[in-house]
């Protein structure tokens, strides 16, 4: 870092840091709703009219082998698992795979989508780099005559490893097609044996040094990446979230036994065999490889040399996706979920001010604050936590030497401080029109009469909800203070029992279940992913609604996925007339048994006779390019 970091925050001009900041933003920089006004419109929702800024032609819930969309839109199926990303990629055979072929390909189970524009800060909506997560590799959909992970050969284990974690790719359109440039020297692929940095408190810390690392500071690889964020510095955070079906051993026989039994590992919900030929991933030979997993990792996709980051000061947890706002002052505050029943939700201030101008003073930004965890409490209002070893309980009395030991076991540092356990936490978006952040929670089926509060209201919450957090007084992301108000309380609302609520408005097929990933579209409004309809009978889809005004929480269905589908990262070029989607393991979900390889529910989007279906990203646009929605 070349300057020396500020002893008090604002760094950068108040010019140089409004040009950075919403509209929004800035109304409440330049003085806009105070904290209790903020307060008082919180408790108060217009859910009246029942009247939709979103013009487009509803669909119906379906559940088919093939997608469906909103008339007067086309799909394009754009990269498909095995798709060529660097040169000298192999065209895909599902029937004769290997792992060097996979390293050069479009990875599994694509999920976070990030459009970024090239030239680097431009708005251009036809040419970009499209970021992609890979969340897993699900054997029994991508090999051949699957059974189990204890009989697997090492050839597949190494295929999976290479499927798996990231893809930068760069794409053009030529009037409503788009195509991928393989050739591209942006293109990477980041996968499980990848060299990656740590920074922050846990970086070179005693619990993340392992035989193949003594130094603590060079991680192979990243997987179980979910969703993620983007930074204004033209950056991606690529988080990971369910890390524990990666390890094998027993995990009690551990020395680090409590730590794991934190982070869900356990012996039976095993799902990758990579433990029989590589120790690191044995939790009894390499017991503190875990550790080094369950982070927000920060990605520069304008610049390929650039080695990508570990950033431990944002805790280690399942990591959903990050929500990032530049405060008033020009700090960074960056939201965060934590993807599991009864876990939390993390807010992270930077303590220097985001700078427009260097972006190597920015790639330091999120190693250098404070984390924080919040409770939300039954009046509305919202208490964030800082996790800050050395004050009480934080401390060795607790088990916690330092810093480090503070965000390598985050979740009971947060538990001990009271944090609110949440209903699985997962996508958190800053909103422009409103200023404040969005949270999709998006089920707890283990909520009970004793454990409901006010943030969770459902017991049995099987179709989740949206929760809405305000910013505290003048719009500081940064306070200690801030509200929060449902949003909407998903499933079927002409179910009495089901305690549905959303805008009057809304119709048969506008109700939704299990919010996971969304995004807001240029012109403010939510467009929302989901992970479990399958489940009640009906395909996965993308819902819309307004934040604000008499449409909002009015959701309307635009577009349901293949069977067994879950719909996952949307994006929008900065034109709004392309939106992206993942489409993640079609044909497979874990109640439909016996979906496989040999033998799937879909073969989409291929629908070729013997070949599996194809996590794909898909590009929806409305012919002759007029915004979507
Ligand atoms: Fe990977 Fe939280 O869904
Ligand atoms: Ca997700
Ligand atoms: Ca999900």
């Amino acid at each position: 870092m070349s300057k020396a970091p500020p002893s008090t925050p604002p760094q950068t001009s108040r010019r140089q840091v409004l040009a950075g900041l919403s509209a929004a933003a800035v109304a409440s920089a330049a003085g806009g709703p105070s904290f209790a006004e903020a307060a008082a419109e919180a408790k108060t929702p217009p859910l009246d009219g029942g009247v939709s800024s979103l013009t487009f032609t509803e669909i119906e819930h379906h559940l088919e082998a093939t997608h469906a969309v909103s008339p007067g839109h086309d799909v394009q199926v754009l990269l498909r698992w095995g798709d060529a990303v660097l040169p000298g990629a192999p065209a895909w055979n599902p029937d004769a795979q290997t792992a060097a072929a996979q390293a050069t390909q479009f990875g599994y189970d694509n999920d976070f989508i990030a459009f970024k524009p090239l030239p680097f800060g431009s708005n251009s909506s036809d040419r970009g780099l499209l970021c992609v997560n890979h969340e897993a590799a699900r054997n029994h959909m991508m090999f051949a005559g699957f059974t189990n992970v204890d009989v697997q050969p090492k050839a597949e284990i190494d295929i999976e490893m290479a499927a798996v974690g990231f893809s930068i790719i760069e794409i053009a359109r030529k009037g409503d097609t788009w195509s991928a440039v393989p050739g591209s020297t942006y293109n990477r692929r980041i996968t499980a044996t990848t060299p990656i940095a740590v920074s922050g408190p846990a970086a070179g810390h005693r619990r993340m040094r392992t035989k193949d690392d003594p130094t603590g500071r060079t991680i192979l690889g990243t997987f179980g990446n979910c969703a993620g964020g983007e930074t204004p510095w033209g950056t991606v955070l690529t988080a990971e979230e369910n890390v524990q079906y990666f390890f094998g051993g027993d995990p009690k026989k551990s020395s680090e036994a409590a730590s794991h039994a934190l982070m869900g590992l356990n012996t039976r919900e095993r799902l990758y065999s990579w433990d029989r030929h590589y120790d690191r991933f044995n939790v009894e030979t390499e017991p503190q490889e875990p550790h080094r997993f369950g982070w927000m990792v920060e990605i520069d996709p304008y610049d390929p040399k650039r080695q990508p980051m570990k950033r431990t000061a944002l805790g280690r947890f399942k990591h959903e996706g990050a929500g990032i706002v530049v405060n008033h002052d020009g700090r960074i505050v960056c939201y965060m979920g934590d993807d599991q029943s009864f876990q939390f939700i993390y807010k992270f201030v930077s303590r220097r001010a985001y700078d427009p101008k260097d972006r190597t003073w920015n790639w330091g930004l999120l190693d250098d604050g404070t984390l924080f965890v919040a409770k939300f409490n039954d009046d509305n209002t919202v208490t964030w936590m800082p996790l800050v070893w050395g004050t009480d309980p934080l401390t060795a009395a607790n088990g916690f030497a330092d810093q480090g030991d503070i965000v390598i076991d985050v979740r009971r540092a947060a538990a001990l401080l009271g944090a609110t356990p949440m209903d699985r936490p997962e996508d958190i978006e800053f909103s422009n029109s409103t200023g404040s952040v969005f949270v999709a929670l998006s089920k707890n089926p283990r909520r009970n009469e004793k454990s409901v509060d006010a943030a969770n209201p459902r017991v049995n919450n099987v179709q989740g909800h949206i929760m809405e957090i305000l910013p505290g007084a003048k719009g500081d992301h940064a306070a200690q203070e801030a509200r929060w108000q449902i949003f909407l309380l998903a499933g079927d609302p002409s179910d009495p029992k089901s305690g549905a609520q959303y805008n009057p408005g809304t119709s048969k097929n506008g109700w939704l279940s299990n919010p996971d990933n969304f995004v807001f579209d240029p012109k403010g409004r939510m467009w929302i992913g989901t992970d479990g309809a399958n489940d009640f009978g009906y395909a996965d889809g993308l819902w819309a609604t307004d934040v604000v005004g008499a449409g909002r929480a009015l959701t309307k269905l635009f577009f349901s996925c293949p069977i067994g589908g879950e719909m996952t990262g949307p994006a929008f070029t900065p034109d709004g007339t392309t939106l992206f989607c993942s489409i993640q393991h079609p044909g497979d979900v874990g109640d439909m048994n016996g979906s496989n390889f040999d033998k799937p529910l879909t073969r989409w989007p291929d629908f070729k006779d013997a070949t599996p279906p194809r996590p794909s990203v898909i590009a929806i646009r409305a012919p002759g390019g007029k915004p979507i929605g």
